[in-house]
C-alpha cells in the first residue's frame, strides 16, 4: 500500500522525536502492507527548510525496510492560503497538495480556493473532515467533491480509534461516494500508528473489495502518477439514501 499523509520524519514536528523512533515506525509499516510512504509534516516556516534533510537522513533506512519515501506537508487551509500566491509543497512530483480545514464547518470560500489552486495547477485533497465536519456537512463535501476537491479519511477513523462520531462521518463518507483515499495520519507507535490493513479490511467488510481496492491500492498508485482517483463503483446508487443513512 501507499500511504500518502504520514509523519514519520524524525524531529520536524510532532511525529517522532529521533531516528531511531521513526526508523521503528518504517518497521512498523513495512509489517502493515505499506511499501511507500509520503511523509508529510505540518507547515511552518522551521519545518520546510529540513525536510529535505531529514529525508536524506531516512531514506536510507527506508530502503532497507522495502520503502520508498518521498515527501509532501500538511498545510492547514490559512496556510494553504497564504502560501498559495509563493511556493506550495506538493506530493512527491505530483500537483497534489494535503490541507487540514482545522475548522469545523466548510468555509465559503473553500469553493473559489479551490478554483484559485486549480489556476496554479494545484489540486487539493482535504485531510481527515471526518474528524471535523458532522453530517449536515455532508452535502457541501459532496458538492466540493464535484468541484474537484478530494478527501483523505485516517485509517484510525474507520477503525474505530478516533471516536464513534469520526467513523459515522468516515461511512457516510464512503457510501457517498467521495472518500479518495484512507491514509494513516501517523505519528507515533503509542497512540497514533499505521492501521492500514486493519483499516482495509473493514472497508472490505463493510464495502466490498473493489471499493477497498480503490481507496487503499489504486487512488494512490493513479496519485503517483499524477491522476485523479476514480469514484468508487457504487457511488450513483447510494449518493441520495447515504445522506439519511
Ligand atoms: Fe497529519
Amino acid at each position: 500500500m501507499i500511504d500518502i499523509h504520514c509523519h514519520i520524519l524524525h524531529d520536524i514536528d510532532d511525529g517522532p522525536p529521533s531516528l531511531e523512533k521513526a526508523i521503528e515506525m518504517l518497521r512498523a509499516a513495512k509489517s502493515d502492507g505499506i511499501d511507500t510512504i509520503i511523509a508529510t509534516p505540518h507547515f511552518n516556516s522551521t519545518t520546510v527548510p529540513v525536510i529535505s534533510l531529514r529525508r536524506s537522513e531516512l531514506s536510507s533506512h527506508a530502503l532497507q525496510c522495502g520503502i520508498k519515501l518521498l515527501t509532501g506537508c500538511e498545510y492547514t487551509l490559512s496556510d494553504f492560503s497564504a502560501e498559495l500566491e509563493k511556493s506550495i509543497l506538493v506530493l512527491g512530483e505530483t500537483s497534489f497538495v494535503l490541507v487540514d480545514l482545522n475548522t469545523c464547518s466548510i468555509p465559503q470560500f473553500m469553493e473559489q480556493l479551490a478554483f484559485k489552486a486549480g489556476l496554479k495547477g494545484l489540486r487539493i485533497i482535504l485531510v481527515h473532515p471526518e474528524k471535523l465536519l458532522t453530517a449536515k456537512s455532508l452535502p457541501g463535501m459532496i458538492e466540493l467533491h464535484l468541484h474537484g476537491v478530494f478527501f483523505q479519511v485516517n485509517a484510525a477513523s474507520i477503525n474505530g480509534k478516533s471516536g464513534r462520531f469520526p467513523q459515522i462521518i468516515a461511512k457516510k463518507m464512503i457510501a457517498a461516494g467521495i472518500c479518495d483515499y484512507i491514509a494513516s495520519d501517523a505519528h507515533n507507535m503509542k497512540n497514533r500508528h499505521f492501521e492500514m490493513k486493519q483499516a482495509k479490511s473493514c472497508v472490505t467488510t463493510l464495502f466490498g473489495n473493489d471499493a477497498a481496492e480503490t481507496i487503499f491500492e489504486l487512488n494512490p498508485q493513479l496519485l503517483l502518477q499524477n491522476k485523479e482517483p476514480e469514484s468508487i463503483a457504487f457511488k450513483r446508487k447510494s449518493l441520495f439514501s447515504s445522506l439519511w443513512a
